[in-house]
């Protein structure tokens, strides 16, 4: 497949080479036409041979510039094939998957930010489109997503009626709204568009600087294991303090569905599309008949944030939790990196040792700072209560959704507190969540 791509290329160079040698040829070595001989038969010899020079220099150059454009064109195409090496040259590849970005709009300017940042770290147009659909039907906002042009495609969500719901749901009407218009663009992007994949930004999300090159990376594994259905860039405990700036380049597997910048397959909104619900689309999509015991991919540092303080959910949220979730600023070069390490198998073994493995410990001793060494450390709970005490004393979020934790893995969850990891685990032999636990 290489050697292939690579030989055509070099056929078209040498087509191209001999295109033009044969074009020089012919202007040079023409004979006059009949029209031209008439006219230097006719006496006037010396000017029209001056005119004949010039009008033959301008086919020339006419034929340069059909010529630069059609390289242009090329030129513009080839980060479908391919891709820079280490030293940043660039090596012939196999082409590469089109991850388009899916922006959900509504009625916030501020979209602006969502977008200048998407576009000012997209490394190309062709790999990453940009498809922003746009709900409710708020002029200034379509402004704005139209002042991108062709930058961005601008869909728009056609069905703005409101939806009716129970007398209970009337204050849930706004959730409603978003699961319609989600289901409606996603629609879009994979049976309209035809794409095969998605990363969904909604419109109060700013993105890291390797926001793209990470969704690249771990769309192979989200290909391949059929134990992960998405990846995602948020760190539902990624707050200052909470993760460790040295390891920008740490992943691991979650059993929660984080949201927040994902990535998902269309094989996956094939399964989910017929049974969508009406409202609440992420809590939904915690629910085990939706996860069946699949997990997402996320990262140490997370790779969006949220700016969104004003939206459906009340703001108090935001301002106790949302508003610390620190942005990754260092661009990890993760295409480059060796990903084995999240495939099932290997992560549950690895993790399982690391966890299982490090020195238990009590609350208090965390608490009063009496940890000897640099750890890691773990901190076991056995009851609902117990964990949410001690995640709210600890400073992690202290919710569960169908019985798991946010960034639980197996039951686990994993974080810095005064510079040493600990984690939070079940007692050895975990073995399922329990969904009562809300
Ligand atoms: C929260 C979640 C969000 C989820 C939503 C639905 C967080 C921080 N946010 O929304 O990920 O999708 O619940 O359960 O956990 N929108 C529409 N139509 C509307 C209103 C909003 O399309 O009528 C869009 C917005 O443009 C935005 C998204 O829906 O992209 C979420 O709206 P937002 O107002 O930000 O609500 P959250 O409370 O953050
Ligand atoms: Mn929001």
């Amino acid at each position: 497949m290489l050697r292939k791509r690579g030989s055509a290329i070099l056929c078209g160079a040498f087509l191209f080479v001999a295109w033009n040698a044969v074009v020089v040829l012919y202007l040079w070595g023409r004979p006059l036409s009949g029209r031209e001989e008439r006219e230097m038969d006719g006496g006037r010899g010396g000017a029209d041979l001056a005119g004949d020079v010039i009008h033959m220099a301008e086919a020339f150059e006419a034929e340069l510039e059909m010529q630069r454009k059609i390289l242009l064109q090329i030129q513009g195409h080839r980060s479908l094939w391919e891709q820079p090496n280490e030293n940043g040259a660039s090596r012939v590849g196999p082409p590469q998957v089109v991850i388009p970005i899916l922006v959900i709009a509504c009625n916030r300017v501020t979209v602006k930010r969502c977008l200048d940042k998407l576009l000012e770290y997209r490394p190309s147009a062709e790999l990453y489109p940009i498809i922003v659909s746009q709900d409710c039907g708020h002029a200034e906002t379509a402004q704005v997503i139209g002042s991108y042009g062709s930058q961005v495609t601008h869909l728009k969500q056609p069905d703005l009626s409101d939806i009716a719901v129970r007398p209970e749901h009337k204050k849930f009407q706004g959730y409603y709204k978003i699961s319609r218009h989600y289901r409606w663009a996603l629609n879009q992007v994979f049976n309209s568009l035809s794409h095969s994949s998605v990363v969904i930004v909604e419109d109060d999300l700013e993105v890291a600087p390797d926001f793209f090159e990470y969704f690249r990376s771990l769309h192979p594994i989200l290909k391949s294991d059929l134990s992960l259905w998405c990846v995602s860039a948020w760190n539902d405990n990624g707050r200052d303090g909470y993760v460790d700036p040295g390891k920008a380049d740490l992943l691991y597997r979650t059993d929660f569905f984080p949201g927040l910048g994902w990535m998902m397959l269309k094989e996956l909104w094939v399964e989910l599309e017929p049974k969508w619900p009406g409202a609440f689309w992420d809590d939904w999509m915690r629910q085990p008949d939706q996860r069946r015991d699949r997990a997402c991919i996320r990262p140490e540092i997370s790779r969006t944030l949220t700016f969104g303080r004003k939206g459906v959910s009340l703001g108090q949220f935001y301002d106790k939790y949302l508003r610390y979730i620190k942005l990754n600023s260092e661009f990890v070069p993760f295409t480059k990196l060796d990903l084995a390490y999240l495939k099932e198998d290997k992560y549950k073994e690895l993790f399982e040792k690391q966890v299982y493995s490090a020195s238990l410990v009590k609350y208090e001793e965390v608490q009063q700072g009496q940890l000897k060494g640099a750890g890691p450390f773990c901190l076991h709970y056995s009851s609902k209560d117990g964990f949410k005490v001690l995640a709210k004393n600890l400073g992690v979020m202290e919710d569960l959704k169908s019985g798991v934790p946010r960034t639980g893995y197996r039951g686990v969850v994993s974080f810095l507190s005064r510079g040493r990891r600990i984690f939070l685990a079940p007692p050895p032999g975990w073995s399922k969540y329990d969904p009562t636990w809300s």
